[in-house]
Order: structure tokens, then sequence, then C-alpha cells
């Protein structure tokens, strides 16, 4: 399907995203899709919320009340394919990133990339933090090799301004500085999901704070994961 995008798109954008991860592990594309193509992208997303079809986003303790939980992490999500009745925008979207991923993956200079061979990833993680200062604490996406090895996170939040909150801190690992990250319409992210990066999405205040997350696994992290899951679900 026609993504729209122009031809040298992805060569404009490929080597600062090769490079920003590999100097920084972190890489902030603004502008990302163009508001043209990012608007439609924020009408399915606010489509899905009034739809009713958000939930509680999980922590992956399994003893943590349900209030703790709140505290923990205040985000509503829903996961989406892309093929879901009016989310084609969305699927473009994630056809782009998974593009961008696998042309960095391949890159001659790929760099720290070349050492993963990123075969899968997640659906599509629609996220919205309500307001009343629903943040999410520190944390590591992967911090015990479950194969993700990058976290793709595209904001599309209009007119976002300091007092909305919702700003998301990362603290690489061996760096003292932060690195803190707005959530502005149609700004693409992408980061280490492992224990290079915390990271905390600081108390949002406006009603809604949305995002969509991707993950993207090495398929050898993924499947030494798996094997090892399956075989301790064995023993039990
Ligand atoms: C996750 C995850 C994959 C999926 O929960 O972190 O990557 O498609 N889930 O549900
Ligand atoms: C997450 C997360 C960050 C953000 O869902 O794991 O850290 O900015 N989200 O939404
Ligand atoms: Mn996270």
């Amino acid at each position: 399907e026609e993504s729209g995008l122009s031809p040298t798109w992805i060569t404009d954008i490929l080597p600062s995203v090769i490079q920003d991860l590999n100097r920084y592990g972190v890489c902030v594309v603004d502008n990302f899709l163009g508001s043209d193509k990012a608007q439609p992208i924020l009408q399915e997303v606010e489509a899905l919320h009034v739809r009713g079809l958000f939930e509680d986003g999980q922590v992956v303790s399994p003893n943590v009340q349900d209030q703790a939980r709140g505290i923990i992490r205040g985000d509503k999500i829903t996961w989406v394919t892309g093929n879901e009745p009016q989310c084609a925008n969305i699927r473009r979207l994630v056809s782009a990133v998974d593009s961008i991923i696998a042309k960095a993956n391949h890159h001659q200079d790929a760099g720290q990339l070349a050492k993963y061979s990123i075969t899968w990833r997640s659906r599509a993680m629609v996220a919205c933090y309500p307001g009343q200062g629903a943040r999410y604490v520190k944390h590591v996406d992967n911090p015990d090799g479950d194969g993700r090895c990058i976290t793709a996170i595209y904001y599309i939040n209009k007119d976002w301004t300091p007092e909305g909150g919702g700003v998301l801190r990362i603290y690489p690992e061996g760096n003292s500085q932060v690195a803190e990250i707005e959530p502005l319409f149609d700004r693409m992210l992408f980061f280490w999901s492992d224990r290079r990066n915390p990271h905390e999405v600081l108390p949002a205040n406006v009603t809604s704070r949305y995002a969509i997350t991707l993950w993207y696994y090495d398929q050898k992290e993924r499947e030494e994961y798996l094997s090892r899951a399956s075989a301790s679900t064995a023993s039990t």
C-alpha cells in the first residue's frame, strides 16, 4: 500500500537513527511523518479511546494490588496490529517504522545494531496517560533478556506545553546527564530496550497524553528466552 512518504524519506532519516543510537543509545526524530500524516493517526487513536478499548497497563509483578498498580503505571492501553477497522494510518506508521528498523539493522555501518537480527516485533501498544498525575515510575523495558532490543515510541500530542507534564526522562547508563523527551506531536523516539536505558514517564496533567509504542526483538535473545520459559514451565 502507498505510504505517501517521499522516496527519499528513509534515506533522509536513516543516518541520524543509526548514528544517534550508536552514540547515545537514544534517537529523537521530529516531524517524523509530517503533520498531514500524523493528524489522521491521532484521530484513529482518539477513536479507539472513545470506543472504550483502553485498559489498565499491566505491571510485571503479579502481586501488585490495583491501587499500587496505578501508582507504578497509570496509563491505559490497547494493543493493535493495525489491521483492525479504522487503523489504516496506524498501520502505515508501523510499516514506516518497520522499514527504518530493517534498513538500520542491515546497514553496512550499522555499528552496535549489527549484533542483532531483528526479525520480529510486538503489536503496537497505544497508550493514554489520562492526566491527574498519571505516570510510569522508573523502569527498564527489558531488564532480563526477553529479546526486546529497540523500543520505538511515536508521540502525537498537539499543543503540548511543560504544564501538561508527561515528559519521558531517560537515565542512560554510565551517564550523569538525563535526557528529557517531551511527548510532542509527530515525534519519533528510539532507544535500546535493555538496562542501558532506565526511564520514567513524569506525572502527566493533560487529560490525554497519547503514544504508540513498538518493541523490536532480536531473534537469538528471543529464542533463548522462550526456551528458558518453556523449560521452567515443563519443570513445574
Ligand atoms: C509486551 C509485548 C507483544 C504483543 O507485552 O511487552 O511486547 O504483541 N507484547 O502483545
Ligand atoms: C513504557 C514507557 C514511555 C512513554 O510504556 O514502557 O516507558 O513515553 N513509555 O510513553
Ligand atoms: Mn518503558
